[in-house]
């Protein structure tokens, strides 16, 4: 299938990394032209490295940014060029009780999970209807519905992307600009493997059982009962914000394996 991705520029916030990165690179095969991102010039550079080693002949660029500080977006919004994509994948997350979470803390997690992606619409969007052509992705989380206990902050910034991708498709309406979510579960990426390793490690067990042990115990409600892979999630990246997926917009795409339940 050809996704007609040839020659579209796009951005991809945290992407020297994770699922980003594999965003990054899939892009990069269908022969689109990409900028990553990153908090630091050397991230950057050692991830652009990285994807020229595989992909010598792609159009390749970097914007060092942090997504935590306001100074910092301002200058990657002057140097970012004009693009047809646009994804908004940056997130993190703090696993820690309600009560030991403060407001630095909610603050953080909304500046860089909901902030970023709305300051960057908010620059991108206008040249988009303009064009008549653009693509919007969020990168939510099964959290947004299951809302666990130890990330209550994580979870509200994944739900508030929701509604400003929601808000934002109705300002595309009889236009060929779409805007949507997708709502990836549980993901491979290097992070989850450091973590899993990391508890394996403290419980005496392999990291195949403490894989096993997360959807038992912890994901109970997962139909795929393993971490989906960076490849499938960047797959569906991909697709969804491919010039053949025009028929989807204002749409939560879930990733999930089925954790969240429900019929839709
Ligand atoms: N992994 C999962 O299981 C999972 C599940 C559901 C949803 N998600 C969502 O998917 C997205 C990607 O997740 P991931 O697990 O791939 O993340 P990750 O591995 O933690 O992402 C790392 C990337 O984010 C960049 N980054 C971190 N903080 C940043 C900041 N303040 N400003 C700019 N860049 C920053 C890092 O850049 P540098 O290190 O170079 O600075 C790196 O490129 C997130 O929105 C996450 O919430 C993930």
């Amino acid at each position: 299938m050809d996704l007609e991705l040839k020659g579209k520029s796009v951005f991809i916030s945290g992407s020297t990394a994770g699922i980003g990165f594999g965003v990054a690179q899939t892009f990069l095969k269908e022969g689109a032209e990409i900028v990553i991102n990153g908090r630091t010039e050397a991230s950057v550079a050692k991830a652009m490295v990285q994807l020229k080693a595989t992909f010598p002949n792609g159009k390749i660029s970097g914007i060092a940014a942090d997504f935590s500080n306001g100074e910092s977006v301002c200058s990657l919004l002057h140097q970012l060029p004009d693009i047809d994509i646009l994804i908004n994948n940056v997130g993190i997350y703090r696993s820690q009780s309600f009560f030991e979470t403060t407001d630095t803390d909610w603050h953080q997690q909304y500046q860089v999970n909901v902030m970023s992606g709305v300051r960057l619409a908010r620059h991108v969007l206008p040249k988009m209807l303009e064009n008549n052509w653009g693509r919007i992705l969020f990168v939510s989380s099964e959290c947004a519905t299951l809302v666990p206990e130890n990330l209550i902050a994580y979870s509200v910034t994944k739900a508030s992307l929701l509604a400003v991708s929601r808000g934002l498709a109705q300002l595309t309406k009889g236009s060929m600009v779409t805007v949507n979510t997708v709502v990836p579960g549980s993901t491979m990426t290097e992070g989850a493997e450091h973590f899993l390793t990391e508890w394996a490690q403290k419980e005496n067990k392999t990291v195949e059982e403490a894989a096993t042990h997360f959807f038992k115990e912890v994901r109970t409600s997962s139909l795929l009962q393993r971490f989906a892979s960076v490849a499938e999630i960047a797959n569906s990246i991909v697709y969804f914000s491919s010039p053949i997926a025009a028929a989807t917009n204002g749409a939560a795409i879930k990733l999930e394996g089925g954790s969240t339940g429900g019929i839709l």
